[in-house]
């Protein structure tokens, strides 16, 4: 089991969410946030963002899955969310310890999707 976490414009959430569904990945976390990377935020700055203290709006995405949809959850996030600029955004992979369904008490790889 994996943890993808991916930082990504947020005008490009909808085409992500749709080519995820499009594999069959439909759970995921959708959070709004603020980061940088390695510009500092300063050139996105120029791409008429406008955010204070060099923090720019971002959307982080987290999607538990087994290893099986790796791969798919990867190349959905890369295909939606690439424009070839600056600031398109980042994939984080963890390894995922357990998953607990709370309502039916299912553990592990049934319990993720
Ligand atoms: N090493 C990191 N640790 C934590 N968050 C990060 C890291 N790198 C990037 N991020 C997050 O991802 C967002 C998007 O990063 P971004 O695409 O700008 O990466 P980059 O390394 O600067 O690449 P690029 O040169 O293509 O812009 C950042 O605003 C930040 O929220
Ligand atoms: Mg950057």
């Amino acid at each position: 089991m994996k943890y993808v976490i991916a930082v990504i414009q947020p005008d490009r959430l909808d085409e992500v969410l749709k080519i995820l569904e499009e594999k069959e990945i439909h759970l995921v976390t959708v959070t709004s946030v603020l980061g940088r990377g390695r510009q500092k935020g300063i050139s996105e700055v120029y791409r008429g963002h406008k955010e204070a203290g060099r923090l720019l709006r971002k959307v982080k995405l987290e999607i538990a899955v087994n290893e099986a949809f790796v791969k798919a959850t990867i190349d959905a996030i890369k295909e939606g969310s690439r424009t070839g600029h600056i600031g398109d955004g980042k994939i984080f992979v963890l390894d995922l310890k357990e998953c607990f369904r709370i309502r039916t008490g299912e553990v592990g790889e049934v319990a993720i999707g």
